[in-house]
Protein backbone atom coordinates (compact mmCIF):
# COMPACT_ATOMS: atom_id res chain seq x y z
CA UNK A 1 0.00 0.00 0.00
CA UNK A 2 1.35 2.99 -0.96
CA UNK A 3 0.84 6.25 0.71
CA UNK A 4 -0.28 9.42 -0.89
CA UNK A 5 3.08 11.65 -1.95
CA UNK A 6 3.19 15.36 -3.04
CA UNK A 7 3.67 15.52 -6.81
CA UNK A 8 3.86 18.31 -8.98
CA UNK A 9 4.16 17.99 -13.32
CA UNK A 10 2.94 19.08 -16.34
CA UNK A 11 1.96 17.67 -19.76
CA UNK A 12 0.05 18.57 -22.54
CA UNK A 13 -3.19 17.37 -23.48
CA UNK A 14 -4.15 17.61 -27.25
CA UNK A 15 -3.17 21.43 -27.43
CA UNK A 16 -3.85 22.53 -24.12
CA UNK A 17 -1.74 22.82 -21.01
CA UNK A 18 -3.43 20.97 -18.04
CA UNK A 19 -2.37 21.18 -14.86
CA UNK A 20 -2.34 18.13 -12.61
CA UNK A 21 -1.64 18.85 -8.56
CA UNK A 22 -2.50 15.33 -6.58
CA UNK A 23 -2.43 16.83 -3.04
CA UNK A 24 -1.65 14.71 0.09
CA UNK A 25 -4.60 15.99 2.30
CA UNK A 26 -6.27 12.56 1.72
CA UNK A 27 -9.09 13.51 0.15
CA UNK A 28 -8.05 12.12 -3.31
CA UNK A 29 -9.19 15.41 -4.98
CA UNK A 30 -6.98 17.06 -7.25
CA UNK A 31 -6.50 20.52 -8.94
CA UNK A 32 -7.64 21.45 -12.57
CA UNK A 33 -5.97 24.59 -13.44
CA UNK A 34 -6.11 26.19 -16.45
CA UNK A 35 -7.95 26.03 -19.29
CA UNK A 36 -7.57 22.06 -19.78
CA UNK A 37 -8.84 20.29 -22.73
CA UNK A 38 -11.34 18.02 -20.80
CA UNK A 39 -14.06 19.83 -22.55
CA UNK A 40 -15.71 17.26 -24.27
CA UNK A 41 -19.92 16.87 -25.48
CA UNK A 42 -21.76 14.21 -26.86
CA UNK A 43 -21.99 16.01 -30.07
CA UNK A 44 -17.86 16.25 -30.38
CA UNK A 45 -18.60 12.59 -31.94
CA UNK A 46 -20.68 11.45 -34.84
CA UNK A 47 -24.28 11.09 -34.63
CA UNK A 48 -24.35 7.07 -35.05
CA UNK A 49 -20.53 6.67 -32.93
CA UNK A 50 -21.77 3.77 -30.24
CA UNK A 51 -20.51 4.93 -26.79
CA UNK A 52 -20.72 1.60 -24.83
CA UNK A 53 -19.16 -0.65 -21.84
CA UNK A 54 -17.21 -3.56 -21.80
CA UNK A 55 -17.03 -6.55 -19.72
CA UNK A 56 -15.51 -10.01 -19.85
CA UNK A 57 -17.42 -13.79 -18.72
CA UNK A 58 -14.81 -15.06 -16.64
CA UNK A 59 -14.42 -11.24 -14.91
CA UNK A 60 -18.06 -11.19 -14.42
CA UNK A 61 -20.39 -13.81 -14.55
CA UNK A 62 -19.26 -16.65 -11.93
CA UNK A 63 -21.59 -19.10 -11.93
CA UNK A 64 -18.87 -21.34 -12.61
CA UNK A 65 -20.53 -24.50 -12.57
CA UNK A 66 -23.45 -24.39 -12.95
CA UNK A 67 -25.86 -25.74 -15.75
CA UNK A 68 -22.93 -27.93 -17.43
CA UNK A 69 -20.66 -25.52 -17.72
CA UNK A 70 -17.34 -27.21 -17.48
CA UNK A 71 -14.29 -26.19 -15.74
CA UNK A 72 -11.94 -23.55 -17.48
CA UNK A 73 -8.27 -22.71 -17.56
CA UNK A 74 -9.05 -20.46 -15.03
CA UNK A 75 -11.04 -22.15 -12.46
CA UNK A 76 -8.64 -24.43 -12.54
CA UNK A 77 -5.35 -22.02 -12.55
CA UNK A 78 -7.33 -20.43 -9.75
CA UNK A 79 -8.42 -23.20 -7.41
CA UNK A 80 -4.86 -24.71 -7.51
CA UNK A 81 -2.13 -24.29 -4.92
CA UNK A 82 -0.55 -21.29 -6.64
CA UNK A 83 -4.15 -19.44 -6.58
CA UNK A 84 -4.69 -16.67 -9.23
CA UNK A 85 -5.35 -13.21 -7.41
CA UNK A 86 -3.96 -11.55 -4.50
CA UNK A 87 -5.68 -12.75 -1.28
CA UNK A 88 -7.22 -16.06 -3.18
CA UNK A 89 -9.79 -13.93 -5.36
CA UNK A 90 -11.13 -16.08 -7.94
CA UNK A 91 -14.10 -15.62 -10.58
CA UNK A 92 -16.14 -18.46 -8.73
CA UNK A 93 -18.99 -15.66 -7.64
CA UNK A 94 -16.93 -12.89 -9.67
CA UNK A 95 -19.89 -10.15 -10.02
CA UNK A 96 -23.29 -12.52 -9.97
CA UNK A 97 -23.55 -11.68 -13.49
CA UNK A 98 -24.74 -15.12 -15.04
CA UNK A 99 -28.07 -14.31 -12.12
CA UNK A 100 -27.72 -10.66 -12.35
CA UNK A 101 -27.82 -9.48 -16.21
CA UNK A 102 -31.21 -8.78 -16.29
CA UNK A 103 -30.63 -5.76 -13.92
CA UNK A 104 -27.27 -5.31 -14.96
CA UNK A 105 -28.88 -4.68 -18.68
CA UNK A 106 -31.32 -2.24 -17.26
CA UNK A 107 -28.27 -0.55 -15.56
CA UNK A 108 -26.90 0.17 -19.31
CA UNK A 109 -30.04 0.89 -20.48
CA UNK A 110 -30.63 3.64 -17.54
CA UNK A 111 -27.29 5.02 -18.71
CA UNK A 112 -28.01 5.24 -22.35
CA UNK A 113 -25.44 2.97 -23.81
CA UNK A 114 -25.65 2.32 -27.26
CA UNK A 115 -23.22 -0.92 -27.26
CA UNK A 116 -22.20 -3.44 -24.26
CA UNK A 117 -18.98 -5.19 -25.09
CA UNK A 118 -18.60 -8.97 -23.36
CA UNK A 119 -17.48 -11.98 -23.65
CA UNK A 120 -18.81 -15.60 -24.05
CA UNK A 121 -17.61 -18.44 -21.67
CA UNK A 122 -16.57 -21.25 -24.15
CA UNK A 123 -16.63 -23.76 -21.21
CA UNK A 124 -20.16 -22.50 -20.77
CA UNK A 125 -21.31 -23.67 -24.30
CA UNK A 126 -18.86 -26.27 -25.30
CA UNK A 127 -17.49 -27.73 -22.50
CA UNK A 128 -15.28 -29.71 -23.53
CA UNK A 129 -14.57 -28.23 -27.07
CA UNK A 130 -15.16 -30.11 -29.99
CA UNK A 131 -14.77 -33.56 -27.87
CA UNK A 132 -18.43 -33.23 -26.78
CA UNK A 133 -21.74 -31.54 -27.52
CA UNK A 134 -22.46 -27.99 -27.53
CA UNK A 135 -24.61 -27.05 -24.15
CA UNK A 136 -28.09 -25.88 -24.75
CA UNK A 137 -28.09 -24.13 -21.39
CA UNK A 138 -25.04 -22.17 -22.61
CA UNK A 139 -26.94 -21.08 -25.73
CA UNK A 140 -29.30 -20.14 -23.90
CA UNK A 141 -27.86 -17.98 -21.28
CA UNK A 142 -26.13 -15.72 -24.18
CA UNK A 143 -29.46 -15.71 -26.30
CA UNK A 144 -31.14 -14.01 -23.56
CA UNK A 145 -28.53 -11.39 -22.94
CA UNK A 146 -28.51 -10.48 -26.77
CA UNK A 147 -32.63 -10.52 -27.05
CA UNK A 148 -32.63 -8.31 -23.46
CA UNK A 149 -29.63 -5.90 -25.05
CA UNK A 150 -31.53 -5.60 -28.05
CA UNK A 151 -34.72 -4.84 -26.86
CA UNK A 152 -33.21 -2.21 -25.11
CA UNK A 153 -31.38 -0.88 -28.27
CA UNK A 154 -28.43 -1.74 -26.89
CA UNK A 155 -25.77 -2.90 -29.56
CA UNK A 156 -23.72 -6.28 -28.78
CA UNK A 157 -19.90 -6.93 -29.57
CA UNK A 158 -19.05 -10.23 -29.08
CA UNK A 159 -15.95 -11.41 -27.64
CA UNK A 160 -15.55 -15.13 -28.73
CA UNK A 161 -12.04 -15.84 -26.98
CA UNK A 162 -11.02 -13.40 -24.24
CA UNK A 163 -8.72 -15.52 -21.69
CA UNK A 164 -10.36 -18.69 -20.87
CA UNK A 165 -10.95 -22.07 -22.51
CA UNK A 166 -12.30 -25.21 -21.56
CA UNK A 167 -9.28 -26.64 -19.36
CA UNK A 168 -9.96 -30.07 -21.36
CA UNK A 169 -8.30 -28.44 -24.65
CA UNK A 170 -4.96 -27.64 -22.15
CA UNK A 171 -5.13 -31.32 -21.10
CA UNK A 172 -5.82 -32.90 -24.10
CA UNK A 173 -2.97 -31.05 -26.77
CA UNK A 174 -1.90 -28.29 -24.53
CA UNK A 175 -4.11 -25.42 -26.33
CA UNK A 176 -2.51 -22.67 -28.36
CA UNK A 177 1.02 -24.54 -28.25
CA UNK A 178 -0.94 -26.76 -30.43
CA UNK A 179 -2.31 -26.25 -34.09
CA UNK A 180 -5.09 -28.46 -33.39
CA UNK A 181 -6.01 -25.12 -31.47
CA UNK A 182 -6.96 -23.36 -34.68
CA UNK A 183 -9.62 -25.62 -35.51
CA UNK A 184 -11.12 -25.55 -31.92
CA UNK A 185 -11.34 -21.80 -32.24
CA UNK A 186 -12.91 -22.41 -35.80
CA UNK A 187 -15.62 -24.83 -34.38
CA UNK A 188 -15.81 -22.39 -31.23
CA UNK A 189 -16.78 -19.30 -33.13
CA UNK A 190 -19.09 -21.37 -35.58
CA UNK A 191 -20.91 -21.90 -33.00
CA UNK A 192 -21.12 -18.83 -31.98
CA UNK A 193 -21.76 -17.79 -35.74
CA UNK A 194 -24.45 -20.06 -35.63
CA UNK A 195 -26.21 -19.51 -32.76
CA UNK A 196 -26.29 -15.65 -32.23
CA UNK A 197 -25.25 -14.17 -35.80
CA UNK A 198 -28.81 -13.58 -36.72
CA UNK A 199 -28.84 -10.69 -34.29
CA UNK A 200 -24.87 -10.09 -33.40
CA UNK A 201 -23.71 -8.17 -36.05
CA UNK A 202 -19.99 -6.79 -34.03
CA UNK A 203 -17.79 -9.56 -33.49
CA UNK A 204 -14.56 -10.19 -31.91
CA UNK A 205 -12.76 -12.93 -32.36
CA UNK A 206 -9.78 -12.76 -29.76
CA UNK A 207 -8.89 -10.05 -27.22
CA UNK A 208 -5.33 -8.76 -26.70
CA UNK A 209 -3.58 -11.71 -27.90
CA UNK A 210 -0.29 -9.83 -26.98
CA UNK A 211 -1.20 -9.56 -23.74
CA UNK A 212 -2.35 -13.45 -23.79
CA UNK A 213 0.55 -14.87 -25.42
CA UNK A 214 2.86 -12.50 -22.68
CA UNK A 215 1.44 -13.27 -19.82
CA UNK A 216 0.71 -17.26 -20.25
CA UNK A 217 4.19 -18.41 -22.56
CA UNK A 218 6.60 -15.04 -22.03
CA UNK A 219 6.08 -13.93 -18.06
CA UNK A 220 4.08 -17.01 -17.23
CA UNK A 221 1.76 -15.57 -14.89
CA UNK A 222 -1.64 -16.57 -16.79
CA UNK A 223 -2.36 -20.24 -16.69
CA UNK A 224 -0.68 -22.31 -18.39
CA UNK A 225 1.93 -20.74 -16.42
CA UNK A 226 5.07 -21.54 -18.73
CA UNK A 227 8.07 -19.28 -19.40
CA UNK A 228 11.84 -19.60 -18.80
CA UNK A 229 14.65 -17.48 -17.01
CA UNK A 230 15.38 -14.61 -16.89
CA UNK A 231 11.38 -13.60 -17.63
CA UNK A 232 10.53 -15.80 -14.45
CA UNK A 233 10.65 -19.07 -12.75
CA UNK A 234 8.60 -21.66 -14.30
CA UNK A 235 8.25 -25.42 -14.58
CA UNK A 236 8.20 -25.55 -18.11
CA UNK A 237 8.81 -23.34 -21.30
CA UNK A 238 10.52 -21.19 -23.07
CA UNK A 239 9.89 -17.51 -23.04
CA UNK A 240 12.21 -16.45 -26.09
CA UNK A 241 9.99 -19.07 -28.27
CA UNK A 242 6.37 -20.21 -26.99
CA UNK A 243 5.27 -16.55 -27.78
CA UNK A 244 5.82 -16.54 -31.10
CA UNK A 245 4.37 -20.04 -31.79
CA UNK A 246 1.58 -18.79 -29.71
CA UNK A 247 0.93 -16.02 -31.42
CA UNK A 248 1.06 -17.48 -34.57
CA UNK A 249 -1.90 -20.13 -33.62
CA UNK A 250 -3.82 -17.23 -32.33
CA UNK A 251 -3.62 -14.94 -35.86
CA UNK A 252 -4.33 -18.24 -37.79
CA UNK A 253 -7.05 -19.50 -35.61
CA UNK A 254 -8.72 -15.86 -36.34
CA UNK A 255 -7.95 -15.89 -39.95
CA UNK A 256 -9.85 -19.12 -40.58
CA UNK A 257 -12.97 -18.09 -38.68
CA UNK A 258 -13.00 -14.84 -39.96
CA UNK A 259 -12.92 -16.49 -43.45
CA UNK A 260 -15.65 -18.53 -42.64
CA UNK A 261 -17.54 -15.50 -41.42
CA UNK A 262 -16.93 -14.22 -44.41
CA UNK A 263 -17.47 -16.59 -46.61
CA UNK A 264 -20.60 -18.22 -44.77
CA UNK A 265 -22.33 -16.12 -42.64
CA UNK A 266 -21.13 -12.46 -43.37
CA UNK A 267 -23.59 -12.37 -46.66
CA UNK A 268 -26.77 -13.19 -45.15
CA UNK A 269 -26.13 -12.23 -41.27
CA UNK A 270 -24.42 -8.60 -42.94
CA UNK A 271 -22.06 -8.06 -39.48
CA UNK A 272 -18.01 -7.63 -39.48
CA UNK A 273 -15.40 -9.34 -37.72
CA UNK A 274 -12.12 -8.02 -36.07
CA UNK A 275 -9.30 -8.39 -33.50
CA UNK A 276 -8.76 -6.46 -30.73
CA UNK A 277 -5.35 -5.34 -29.80
CA UNK A 278 -3.93 -4.53 -26.03
CA UNK A 279 -2.61 -0.55 -27.88
CA UNK A 280 0.16 1.10 -25.41
CA UNK A 281 1.41 4.80 -26.91
CA UNK A 282 5.00 4.63 -27.63
CA UNK A 283 6.97 7.51 -27.23
CA UNK A 284 11.02 7.79 -27.43
CA UNK A 285 12.35 8.21 -24.31
CA UNK A 286 14.83 10.88 -25.68
CA UNK A 287 15.06 12.64 -29.12
CA UNK A 288 17.92 10.21 -30.12
CA UNK A 289 17.58 8.26 -33.38
CA UNK A 290 18.03 5.39 -31.40
CA UNK A 291 15.41 5.98 -29.29
CA UNK A 292 12.91 7.13 -32.25
CA UNK A 293 13.90 4.09 -33.71
CA UNK A 294 12.93 1.97 -30.58
CA UNK A 295 9.47 3.61 -30.29
CA UNK A 296 8.72 2.45 -33.81
CA UNK A 297 9.92 -1.14 -33.07
CA UNK A 298 7.85 -1.53 -29.72
CA UNK A 299 4.76 -0.50 -32.27
CA UNK A 300 5.49 -3.26 -34.53
CA UNK A 301 6.50 -5.74 -31.83
CA UNK A 302 3.75 -5.15 -29.70
CA UNK A 303 0.87 -4.27 -32.74
CA UNK A 304 2.20 -5.19 -35.42
CA UNK A 305 3.32 -8.45 -34.52
CA UNK A 306 -1.00 -8.84 -35.07
CA UNK A 307 -2.33 -6.27 -37.26
CA UNK A 308 0.18 -6.59 -39.74
CA UNK A 309 -0.35 -10.33 -40.43
CA UNK A 310 -4.41 -9.50 -40.26
CA UNK A 311 -3.76 -6.41 -42.86
CA UNK A 312 -0.92 -7.30 -44.84
CA UNK A 313 -0.52 -11.21 -44.41
CA UNK A 314 2.75 -11.17 -42.50
CA UNK A 315 4.75 -10.05 -39.91
CA UNK A 316 6.41 -6.52 -39.31
CA UNK A 317 9.81 -6.32 -41.12
CA UNK A 318 11.30 -5.46 -37.75
CA UNK A 319 10.36 -8.61 -36.14
CA UNK A 320 11.77 -10.64 -39.30
CA UNK A 321 15.01 -8.86 -38.99
CA UNK A 322 15.06 -9.35 -35.49
CA UNK A 323 13.76 -12.55 -34.68
CA UNK A 324 14.92 -14.31 -37.99
CA UNK A 325 14.01 -18.04 -38.63
CA UNK A 326 12.80 -18.04 -34.78
CA UNK A 327 9.32 -15.75 -36.40
CA UNK A 328 7.03 -17.96 -38.15
CA UNK A 329 5.91 -17.59 -41.01
CA UNK A 330 2.74 -17.82 -43.42
CA UNK A 331 2.57 -20.18 -46.31
CA UNK A 332 1.33 -17.84 -49.53
CA UNK A 333 -2.00 -19.81 -48.87
CA UNK A 334 -2.21 -18.48 -45.31
CA UNK A 335 -1.21 -15.21 -46.48
CA UNK A 336 -4.19 -14.77 -49.10
CA UNK A 337 -6.90 -15.50 -46.22
CA UNK A 338 -5.03 -13.48 -43.69
CA UNK A 339 -5.07 -10.15 -45.80
CA UNK A 340 -7.74 -8.31 -44.99
CA UNK A 341 -9.06 -10.20 -42.59
CA UNK A 342 -9.71 -8.08 -40.14
CA UNK A 343 -13.19 -5.59 -40.51
CA UNK A 344 -12.17 -3.30 -38.10
CA UNK A 345 -9.35 -2.57 -35.54
CA UNK A 346 -10.28 -3.25 -32.00
CA UNK A 347 -8.24 -0.92 -29.73
CA UNK A 348 -7.45 -1.36 -25.94
CA UNK A 349 -6.03 1.66 -25.06
CA UNK A 350 -5.24 2.87 -21.37
CA UNK A 351 -1.70 4.30 -21.54
CA UNK A 352 1.16 5.83 -23.18
CA UNK A 353 5.36 4.93 -21.88
CA UNK A 354 8.64 5.87 -23.03
CA UNK A 355 10.68 3.52 -24.82
CA UNK A 356 14.52 3.58 -25.06
CA UNK A 357 16.94 1.64 -27.16
CA UNK A 358 18.60 -1.89 -25.53
CA UNK A 359 20.98 -2.33 -29.35
CA UNK A 360 23.56 0.08 -27.89
CA UNK A 361 23.01 1.19 -24.67
CA UNK A 362 22.37 -1.52 -21.12
CA UNK A 363 19.03 -2.67 -20.25
CA UNK A 364 17.40 -4.84 -18.07
CA UNK A 365 17.79 -8.41 -18.95
CA UNK A 366 14.18 -8.75 -19.72
CA UNK A 367 14.13 -5.39 -21.94
CA UNK A 368 17.38 -6.84 -23.94
CA UNK A 369 16.18 -9.89 -26.05
CA UNK A 370 15.17 -9.87 -29.49
CA UNK A 371 11.32 -11.39 -28.36
CA UNK A 372 11.35 -7.80 -27.07
CA UNK A 373 13.04 -6.00 -29.79
CA UNK A 374 16.04 -5.00 -28.06
CA UNK A 375 13.78 -2.31 -26.52
CA UNK A 376 12.67 -0.72 -22.35
CA UNK A 377 9.89 0.82 -21.60
CA UNK A 378 10.29 3.42 -19.28
CA UNK A 379 7.79 5.69 -17.33
CA UNK A 380 9.57 8.30 -16.55
CA UNK A 381 12.31 10.97 -18.20
CA UNK A 382 14.63 12.86 -15.83
CA UNK A 383 12.73 11.90 -12.68
CA UNK A 384 9.58 12.82 -14.60
CA UNK A 385 6.61 10.28 -14.67
CA UNK A 386 5.05 10.45 -18.06
CA UNK A 387 1.69 10.60 -16.04
CA UNK A 388 -0.36 10.42 -13.15
CA UNK A 389 0.18 6.71 -11.24
CA UNK A 390 -2.96 4.52 -11.50
CA UNK A 391 -3.61 1.48 -9.13
CA UNK A 392 -1.96 -0.44 -11.80
CA UNK A 393 1.47 -0.13 -12.75
CA UNK A 394 2.59 1.37 -15.67
CA UNK A 395 -0.82 2.30 -16.98
CA UNK A 396 -0.12 6.30 -16.03
CA UNK A 397 -2.69 8.95 -17.28
CA UNK A 398 -1.44 9.96 -20.52
CA UNK A 399 -4.66 11.44 -22.09
CA UNK A 400 -2.71 12.63 -25.05
CA UNK A 401 -1.42 9.10 -26.29
CA UNK A 402 -4.99 8.28 -27.21
CA UNK A 403 -5.53 10.34 -29.82
CA UNK A 404 -1.80 9.89 -31.09
CA UNK A 405 -2.17 6.20 -30.98
CA UNK A 406 -5.09 6.07 -32.94
CA UNK A 407 -3.45 8.68 -35.17
CA UNK A 408 -0.58 5.86 -35.94
CA UNK A 409 -2.85 3.15 -36.45
CA UNK A 410 -4.98 4.86 -39.00
CA UNK A 411 -1.69 6.21 -40.80
CA UNK A 412 -0.26 2.52 -40.58
CA UNK A 413 -3.13 0.86 -41.16
CA UNK A 414 -5.08 3.04 -44.27
CA UNK A 415 -7.78 4.17 -41.79
CA UNK A 416 -9.63 0.99 -41.69
CA UNK A 417 -12.41 1.10 -39.36
CA UNK A 418 -11.63 1.65 -35.49
CA UNK A 419 -13.07 1.25 -32.72
CA UNK A 420 -11.96 2.14 -28.96
CA UNK A 421 -12.61 -1.65 -27.31
CA UNK A 422 -11.36 -0.56 -23.85
CA UNK A 423 -10.38 2.34 -21.69
CA UNK A 424 -10.59 3.07 -18.31
CA UNK A 425 -8.74 4.01 -15.02
CA UNK A 426 -7.86 2.09 -12.13
CA UNK A 427 -8.37 3.15 -8.86
CA UNK A 428 -7.38 0.96 -5.23
CA UNK A 429 -9.92 -1.53 -3.08
CA UNK A 430 -12.00 -0.27 -0.35
CA UNK A 431 -9.34 -1.05 2.07
CA UNK A 432 -7.43 1.14 1.01
CA UNK A 433 -9.85 4.20 -0.10
CA UNK A 434 -12.86 4.60 2.05
CA UNK A 435 -16.39 3.48 -0.17
CA UNK A 436 -17.06 7.44 -0.23
CA UNK A 437 -13.93 8.01 -2.54
CA UNK A 438 -13.98 4.76 -4.02
CA UNK A 439 -17.90 6.28 -5.51
CA UNK A 440 -16.84 9.79 -5.79
CA UNK A 441 -14.32 9.19 -8.62
CA UNK A 442 -13.75 12.07 -9.81
CA UNK A 443 -10.50 10.84 -11.13
CA UNK A 444 -11.54 8.55 -13.67
CA UNK A 445 -14.40 11.20 -14.77
CA UNK A 446 -11.25 13.71 -15.66
CA UNK A 447 -9.89 10.91 -17.28
CA UNK A 448 -12.38 9.56 -19.71
CA UNK A 449 -13.35 13.22 -20.33
CA UNK A 450 -9.68 14.13 -20.98
CA UNK A 451 -9.07 10.68 -23.07
CA UNK A 452 -12.57 11.30 -25.15
CA UNK A 453 -11.20 14.94 -25.58
CA UNK A 454 -7.91 13.53 -27.82
CA UNK A 455 -10.05 11.01 -29.19
CA UNK A 456 -12.45 13.70 -30.55
CA UNK A 457 -9.92 15.22 -31.78
CA UNK A 458 -8.41 12.50 -33.94
CA UNK A 459 -11.80 12.05 -35.48
CA UNK A 460 -11.82 15.43 -36.27
CA UNK A 461 -8.37 15.15 -38.65
CA UNK A 462 -10.16 12.35 -40.19
CA UNK A 463 -9.68 9.05 -38.02
CA UNK A 464 -12.44 6.54 -38.76
CA UNK A 465 -13.01 5.93 -35.35
CA UNK A 466 -16.84 3.84 -34.70
CA UNK A 467 -17.47 3.26 -30.92
CA UNK A 468 -15.77 3.46 -27.39
CA UNK A 469 -16.46 1.23 -24.77
CA UNK A 470 -15.64 2.29 -20.90
CA UNK A 471 -13.68 -0.69 -18.95
CA UNK A 472 -15.47 -1.67 -16.96
CA UNK A 473 -19.17 -1.39 -16.54
CA UNK A 474 -18.65 -3.06 -13.28
CA UNK A 475 -15.82 -3.15 -10.44
CA UNK A 476 -14.54 -6.90 -11.30
CA UNK A 477 -12.18 -9.92 -11.13
CA UNK A 478 -8.80 -7.94 -12.61
CA UNK A 479 -7.62 -11.28 -13.27
CA UNK A 480 -4.09 -11.08 -11.11
CA UNK A 481 -5.06 -7.88 -9.19
CA UNK A 482 -7.97 -10.21 -7.96
CA UNK A 483 -10.43 -7.44 -6.52
CA UNK A 484 -8.02 -4.95 -5.49
CA UNK A 485 -8.62 -2.82 -8.61
CA UNK A 486 -11.30 -1.18 -9.65
CA UNK A 487 -12.18 -0.35 -13.19
CA UNK A 488 -16.38 0.03 -13.17
CA UNK A 489 -18.53 2.85 -13.16
CA UNK A 490 -20.25 0.76 -10.36
CA UNK A 491 -19.04 -0.39 -7.76
CA UNK A 492 -19.75 -3.79 -6.24
CA UNK A 493 -20.34 -4.60 -2.69
CA UNK A 494 -18.21 -8.20 -2.42
CA UNK A 495 -20.48 -9.03 0.07
CA UNK A 496 -23.97 -8.29 -0.91
CA UNK A 497 -23.05 -7.84 -4.76
CA UNK A 498 -24.81 -4.63 -5.08
CA UNK A 499 -23.84 -2.65 -7.79
CA UNK A 500 -23.56 1.12 -6.53
CA UNK A 501 -23.28 3.68 -9.34
CA UNK A 502 -19.93 5.96 -9.00
CA UNK A 503 -19.77 9.43 -10.09
CA UNK A 504 -18.21 8.37 -12.89
CA UNK A 505 -21.59 6.42 -13.98
CA UNK A 506 -23.83 9.74 -13.02
CA UNK A 507 -21.15 11.89 -15.50
CA UNK A 508 -21.34 8.79 -18.54
CA UNK A 509 -25.07 9.05 -18.25
CA UNK A 510 -25.43 12.55 -18.40
CA UNK A 511 -22.37 13.12 -21.11
CA UNK A 512 -24.67 10.99 -23.30
CA UNK A 513 -27.84 12.59 -22.54
CA UNK A 514 -26.32 15.29 -24.10
CA UNK A 515 -26.85 17.99 -22.04
CA UNK A 516 -23.60 19.32 -20.32
CA UNK A 517 -20.18 20.64 -20.91
CA UNK A 518 -19.52 18.28 -19.21
CA UNK A 519 -15.81 18.26 -17.36
CA UNK A 520 -14.33 21.34 -16.14
CA UNK A 521 -17.49 22.72 -14.72
CA UNK A 522 -18.73 20.07 -13.10
CA UNK A 523 -15.14 18.64 -11.94
CA UNK A 524 -15.15 21.98 -9.91
CA UNK A 525 -18.72 21.39 -8.58
CA UNK A 526 -18.14 17.87 -8.06
CA UNK A 527 -14.65 18.93 -5.91
CA UNK A 528 -16.59 21.35 -3.92
CA UNK A 529 -19.59 19.18 -3.23
CA UNK A 530 -16.70 16.97 -2.23
CA UNK A 531 -14.74 18.40 0.34
CA UNK A 532 -18.39 19.82 1.74
CA UNK A 533 -19.36 16.07 1.91
CA UNK A 534 -22.35 16.25 0.16
CA UNK A 535 -21.50 14.71 -3.24
CA UNK A 536 -24.86 12.52 -2.98
CA UNK A 537 -27.07 15.16 -2.81
CA UNK A 538 -24.72 16.87 -5.71
CA UNK A 539 -25.29 13.50 -8.02
CA UNK A 540 -28.73 13.51 -6.89
CA UNK A 541 -29.30 16.85 -9.02
CA UNK A 542 -27.73 15.93 -12.02
C1 LIG B 1 -26.27 17.83 -28.67
O1 LIG B 1 -26.39 19.18 -28.33
C2 LIG B 1 -26.01 20.10 -29.33
C3 LIG B 1 -26.11 21.50 -28.75
O2 LIG B 1 -27.11 21.61 -27.79
C4 LIG B 1 -26.85 19.88 -30.59
O3 LIG B 1 -26.46 20.75 -31.60
C5 LIG B 1 -26.68 18.43 -31.04
O4 LIG B 1 -27.44 18.17 -32.17
C6 LIG B 1 -27.06 17.49 -29.93
N1 LIG B 1 -26.96 16.09 -30.29
C7 LIG B 1 -25.89 15.32 -30.31
C8 LIG B 1 -26.08 13.90 -30.70
O5 LIG B 1 -24.81 15.67 -29.98
C1 LIG C 1 -7.70 -4.67 -48.18
O1 LIG C 1 -8.94 -4.13 -48.57
C2 LIG C 1 -8.85 -2.80 -48.98
C3 LIG C 1 -10.24 -2.26 -49.19
O2 LIG C 1 -11.10 -3.23 -49.67
C4 LIG C 1 -7.97 -2.72 -50.22
O3 LIG C 1 -7.87 -1.39 -50.65
C5 LIG C 1 -6.58 -3.24 -49.87
O4 LIG C 1 -5.78 -3.26 -51.00
C6 LIG C 1 -6.68 -4.63 -49.27
N1 LIG C 1 -5.36 -4.99 -48.77
C7 LIG C 1 -4.76 -6.12 -49.08
C8 LIG C 1 -3.41 -6.34 -48.44
O5 LIG C 1 -5.24 -6.96 -49.80
C1 LIG D 1 26.34 3.94 -29.24
O1 LIG D 1 26.82 4.24 -27.96
C2 LIG D 1 28.13 4.82 -27.95
C3 LIG D 1 28.58 4.96 -26.51
O2 LIG D 1 27.59 5.57 -25.72
C4 LIG D 1 28.08 6.15 -28.69
O3 LIG D 1 29.35 6.73 -28.72
C5 LIG D 1 27.58 5.90 -30.10
O4 LIG D 1 27.41 7.12 -30.78
C6 LIG D 1 26.26 5.16 -30.10
N1 LIG D 1 25.85 4.80 -31.44
C7 LIG D 1 24.79 5.37 -32.06
C8 LIG D 1 24.51 4.85 -33.43
O5 LIG D 1 24.12 6.24 -31.54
Amino acid sequence: MKSPTIFLFFFLISASLLLLEASNNGDGAFKLAEKEDTHVKRSDFPSGFLFGAATSAYQVEGAYLEDAKSLSNWDVFCHSVVGCGEHGDNGDVADDHYHQFLDDIEMMHSLGLKAYRFSISWARILPRGRFGEVNPAGIMFYNKIIDNLILKGIEPFVTIFHNDFPQELEERYGSWLNTEMREEFVHMAEVCFKSFGDRVKYWITINEPNIFTEMAYEQGLFPPSRCSEPFGNCVAGNSDVEPLIVMHNLLLAHGMAAKLYHDKFQPKQGGSIGLVMHCLMFEPLTDSDLDRKAAKRAFAFNIGWSLDPVIFGEYPEEMREYLGSELPSFSLDEKNFMKNSTDFIGINHYSTTYTKDCTNSSCSPIANRAIRGFLDMVGERDGVPIGEPTKVEGLAVVPRGMGEIVNDIKIRYNNKPMFITENGYSSPDVQEEGINELVNDVKRVNFHAAYLASLAKSIREGADVRGYFVWSLLDNYEWLHGYDVKFGLYYVDRKTLTRVPKLSAKWYKNFLKNNSDVISKGASRYRRSLQKGDMMLEIANL
